[in-house]
C-alpha cells in the first residue's frame, strides 16, 4: 500500500533525461493537475490527480500541494562544503579594484593556502558545525544530494580528517552525500614529483575505502597535465570515478588531454578549447559549469552555446567555496546560467536534476521523478516553475522530501 500521495499539483515536473545528441528537446515531462505517490521511500505512481482513484487503493496520508510546483530534488555535483568557509575577504577587496587576479593571489600563496592553514586550525566541532550549516543553507534552496570534495587538507592525515568530516556528515545530515578526494595544490615544502609519488603510492589506494571519487586540480597554478594524468590512473585502478578541475585560470589544453582517459566529468573549462570541446563530445564526458564563481572571479564563462552544439551534457553547479564561489543558493546560479550563459530555463532545470545524477551515477535512482526512483522531491509555493529561475536570490517557500520523508521546510 501506498504510504504517501500528494495531491493537486499544480505543475508535476518529472524532468526525464534526454536522448543523447544535440536536437533541441524543450519537455520537462510536465503533468497539470498532477499527484505524486510514494511507498517504502520510492515512487510508486505518477499521473494525474483526477486517476488517483483509479490507481491508489487504501488511506494513505495526503498532503494538499495546494496547485503549486513539484519537482525533483536538486543535486549538486560539484562542492568543497569541508573547508573553513570564511577568511578570503583580502583576496576579495584586491580582486575589486583589479590589483591581483585570482590565480595572481595563488602564486604569492594566498587563496586555497590561506583556506588550508585556516582549515587546519579549526577544530572537528567547528568544521562539523559551519559545514552544517551550510548543507542546511543547500537544502533551503532545494538540493538534495551534493558532491563534498576534501582538497584544505594538503598532508596526508590532513585530508582524512576532512574526508572523515566529509563521510560524518554524511550519516549525520539528512543531505545525501559523495565524498571526494581532491589534489587541490602542490605541497610547499617537497617536490612536486615527490608529492605526486605520495598520491598516487600512498594517498589514493588508503583514501578508497572512504571516498567514491577523486578529482585533480590540473591548471597552471596546481598539478600539470601529466601530473593529473597520473592521478587519474591511479584513481580508475581502484574503480573510483573520476572528475577533474580544468582549464579554470588559462587554456591549459586539459580537457583534450584527460577526456579520453574516461574521466566522468570535467568542471569549469572556462577557458577550454576547441579540441577540448571535440574531446568531450567523442567521450561522452558531462561539463560542471559554475557561472557563480565567474561572476566572484570576474572570469570568463563557461561557453555553454558550444557544449550545445556538441551535444555535451551540461551540470550547473555552485562550486561551493570560499575563495572562487562562496554560494549556497544553486537556483541564483540558475538565474545567472540563464542570464549570462543564456541557458533556456528548461536547461537549467535539467542541469541542476538529472544530468548532475549522471555526473556523480545515481541517474538509475535519483535526478528524475520516475517510478522506481526515490521519493526525492521539492513542493515550491509557486504557481509558474520558471519563476524558480526569474528572481535574483529569492526563495519560494519550499519543503524538501528525501525518500518520501520532510528532510526541510
Ligand atoms: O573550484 N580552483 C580550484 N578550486 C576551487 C577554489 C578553491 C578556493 O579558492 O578555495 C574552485 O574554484
Ligand atoms: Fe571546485
Amino acid at each position: 500500500m501506498v504510504d504517501l500521495l500528494i495531491r493537486n499539483i499544480g505543475q508535476l515536473l518529472s524532468v526525464p533525461l534526454k536522448p543523447k545528441g544535440n536536437e533541441p528537446c524543450d519537455k520537462i515531462g510536465m503533468i497539470k493537475n498532477g499527484a505524486l505517490a510514494i511507498k517504502n521511500g520510492k515512487i510508486e505512481w505518477m499521473g494525474a490527480d483526477c486517476d488517483v482513484a483509479k490507481n491508489i487503493s487504501g488511506s494513505p496520508r495526503e498532503i494538499d500541494a495546494k496547485n503549486h510546483v513539484v519537482c525533483p530534488a536538486f543535486i549538486d555535483a560539484h562542492t568543497h562544503i569541508s573547508g573553513y568557509p570564511y577568511g578570503r575577504a583580502d583576496d576579495f577587496e584586491v580582486r575589486i579594484f583589479g590589483e591581483e587576479s585570482y590565480a595572481g593571489i595563488a602564486r604569492k600563496g594566498g587563496g586555497i593556502r590561506t583556506t588550508i592553514q585556516c582549515t587546519q586550525q579549526a577544530s572537528d566541532a567547528e568544521l562539523q558545525r559551519v559545514s552544517g550549516t551550510i548543507l542546511d543553507e543547500f537544502m533551503r534552496h532545494g538540493v538534495g544530494t551534493l558532491e563534498a570534495k576534501s582538497g584544505y587538507g594538503l598532508e596526508k592525515e590532513h585530508e582524512m580528517r576532512q574526508i572523515k568530516l566529509i563521510n560524518e556528515l554524511a550519516s549525520s545530515h539528512a543531505m545525501t552525500i559523495i565524498p571526494t578526494y581532491l589534489a587541490h595544490v602542490l605541497h610547499s615544502s617537497i617536490s612536486r614529483e615527490e608529492y605526486v609519488a605520495q598520491i598516487v603510492k600512498d594517498f589514493i589506494p588508503h583514501f578508497a575505502a572512504h571516498v567514491k571519487c577523486v578529482d585533480v586540480f590540473c591548471d597552471a597554478i596546481a598539478f600539470s597535465v601529466t601530473e593529473t594524468q597520473q592521478i587519474i590512473t591511479a584513481a580508475l585502478d581502484k574503480h573510483k570515478f573520476v572528475s577533474i578541475h580544468a582549464d579554470q585560470t588559462s587554456p591549459f589544453a586539459a580537457a583534450e588531454a584527460l577526456a579520453p582517459m574516461g574521466v566522468s566529468s570535467l568542471s569549469h573549462l572556462e577557458n577550454i578549447s576547441d579540441a577540448g570541446i571535440r574531446a568531450m563530445k567523442e567521450n561522452d564526458t558531462i561539463a560542471i559549469v559554475f557561472p557563480t564563481c565567474s561572476v566572484h572571479l570576474n572570469a570568463p564563462y563557461s561557453p555553454y552555446e558550444k557544449f550545445v552544439e556538441a551535444g555535451i551534457r551540461v551540470a550547473l553547479s555552485t562550486d561551493w567555496n570560499p575563495g572562487s564561489s562562496p554560494c549556497s543558493n544553486i537556483l541564483l546560479v540558475g538565474y545567472f546560467a540563464a542570464k549570462y550563459l543564456r541557458m533556456p530555463l528548461h536547461e537549467v532545470l535539467r542541469s541542476i536534476t538529472v544530468h548532475p545524477a549522471c555526473a556523480l551515477h545515481l541517474e538509475s535512482h535519483l535526478g528524475s521523478l520516475e517510478v522506481g526512483k526515490e521519493g526525492d522531491f521539492c513542493i515550491f509555493e509557486l504557481q509558474d516553475w520558471r519563476d524558480l529561475f526569474t528572481q535574483c536570490g529569492n526563495t519560494p517557500r519550499i519543503t524538501l522530501y528525501k525518500k518520501g520523508e520532510v528532510a526541510f521546510c
